[in-house]
């Protein structure tokens, strides 16, 4: 790939070119047709070479840009400034058995932007499993499935600025496009800065600002209302072997390292969103560690863990992402691996995402819990109401939380349990029908106020009608709720009207 500078006509021409013959994502897929693009999604490319034979505009682009198959010159220059992308590294000429054929030396695939308008994403070309081939070290990766988790999360905007850390293709930085007057991405690996400036140009992105350098680097000094990162978190004996996934800082200190520089970077009110991986080992709890690398910040702060896998699952993971399964050394890297787990008392490794924002000036509340069931996409919307019903609820004394107003949030039904004809049902259950679609076991009461709650009178008052209605000690009822109640304001079930 050529280190010069993407010319921008070339960018303008070829973003012109791909959207007239309908290089887009719908436009892909209604040419590939359902069954072939479920084959490509699982990796099997004849389908997808059988619906695109011949020499029609979009065919021939399918064909060269994502199934890299080479395409004949001749009809190549017909659609596309052959020479000139040549020069700029991302096809190459040559001669083959039938002919000359073009190649593209990248991947590059249509992508939806968030206002509406087509976009482009360039990366290297997937390395196949089977081919025998692995990632070169500094191997540029498309975006995947942890793009698109990291993409669910981000908050809304709109803000001033917006960083991408660790920006590969660039897809953070297209979504932080949409969201922000000016974006920022970095990224250590030289030729992923290129590609990301190319994902940019080509997708009619304007402005944003590139910079190559490790973290914070590349940024000194600045500060941004919104920071993401997809950061190379895979915790490995051979750190940087692959510059994509993995990072020289041991562990999981990139991502402990990514957070606690965050409010160095973070306006008042900014946010910081990145996955990470961390290690579960028997030294310590995972939920004080990772809850700490927050704590630490001074921030308010959300963290999930989504997964948990044991050692062999995790490495099994990482040498199939590289296409090492079935490789001579993969049953050296793998027991390596192990002994690098055992040395370090590393038993199960978390997956998930931690948010925070720079909320200094009040009470920060870090809430760290555990999610692995389903929950509404994107969580970026709601994201910020989740940090504020865990802090609104630590801040309620139980005399405040008495003489609040609490209306039972949208969304939240009652399912009851029991025998049936049986008078009492065995089990009382709130269920978040959207969000987090959390279930809370609660009492008589509780459910009780969830039915008769609407804001409109404060909680004491209620809880003594409720145990009149049932029978129960007022006073006894007064003292027992709160404790519960904080739990489920903290939770979403219920919001704190005034
Ligand atoms: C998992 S990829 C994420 C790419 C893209 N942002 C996405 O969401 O798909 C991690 C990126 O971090 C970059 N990287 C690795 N070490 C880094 C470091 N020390 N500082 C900044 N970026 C780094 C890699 O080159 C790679 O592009």
């Amino acid at each position: 790939m050529s280190e010069t500078e993407f010319p921008r006509g070339l960018a303008d021409r070829l973003r012109g070119i791909l959207i007239d013959a309908d290089y887009t994502v719908s436009g892909v897929r209604d040419r590939l047709g359902d069954a072939a693009a479920r084959a490509l999604a699982r990796e099997e490319l004849v389908p997808a070479l059988r619906a695109t034979g011949g020499e029609e505009r979009l065919g021939l682009l399918l064909r060269l840009w994502w199934l890299r198959s080479p395409i004949p010159a001749r009809a190549a220059r017909a659609v596309l400034p052959v020479d000139e992308l040549a020069e700029a590294g991302l096809v190459t000429v040559e001669e083959g058995p039938h002919g000359t054929v073009v190649r593209a030396l990248v991947h590059l695939g249509p992508w939806d932007l968030e206002d509406g308008r087509p976009g482009f994403v360039v990366s290297d070309p997937k390395v196949r499993p089977g081919t025998g081939a692995v990632p070169r070290h500094d191997h540029v990766v498309g975006a995947g499935n942890a793009s698109a988790t990291l993409s669910q999360l981000i908050v809304d905007g709109p803000v001033d600025r917006a960083l991408d850390v660790g920006t590969g293709c660039g897809v953070q930085a297209l979504h932080l496009a949409s969201r922000a007057r000016e974006v920022v991405a970095t990224d250590l690996n030289p030729r992923a800065v290129r590609l990301a400036g190319i994902s940019l140009a080509l997708s009619g992105v304007a402005g944003a600002r590139l910079a190559q350098g490790s973290l914070y680097e590349p940024v000194e000094g600045e500060r941004f209302d919104l920071i993401v990162s997809n950061p190379p978190f895979v915790i490995t004996p051979d750190s940087s072997r692959y510059t994509y996934r993995e990072s020289d800082l041991p562990g999981d200190t990139v991502c402990a390292e990514l957070v606690r520089q965050a409010p160095a970077h973070l306006t008042e009110g900014g946010w910081c969103q990145i996955l990470a991986n961390w290690v579960h080992s028997d030294g310590d709890d995972w939920e004080d560690r990772v809850g700490g690398w927050v704590t630490g910040t001074g921030c308010s702060g959300w963290v999930v863990q989504r997964d948990v896998q044991d050692p062999a699952q995790y490495v099994e993971l990482w040498l199939r992402d590289s296409c090492e399964h079935g490789t001579p050394e993969y049953t050296r890297r793998y027991d390596a691996w192990l002994d690098y787990f055992e040395r370090e008392g590393i038993k199960g490794i978390g997956f998930g995402w931690i948010s925070l924002r720079n909320d200094v000036a009040q009470d920060a509340t870090v809430r760290v819990e555990e999610l692995r069931h389903d929950i509404e996409q994107p969580v970026g919307p709601y994201l910020p109401d989740v940090v504020d019903g865990a802090m609104t609820a630590l801040r309620l004394t139980d005399a405040a939380l008495l003489s609040a107003h609490v209306a039972l949030a949208p969304g939240v039904v009652e399912e009851r349990v029991g025998r049936p004809g049986a008078p009492d049902p065995e089990k009382i259950v709130l269920r978040q029908q959207n969000g987090l679609r959390r279930g809370a076991r609660v009492g008589t009461v509780e459910a009780a106020l969830a039915g008769v709650c609407d804001g409109t009178m404060p909680v004491g008052p209620l809880l003594d009608a409720i145990a009149q209605l049932i029978g129960e000690d007022q006073a006894v009822v007064r003292e027992r709720t709160p404790d519960a109640l904080r739990t489920l304001i903290s939770e979403g079930f219920f919001r704190v009207a005034r």
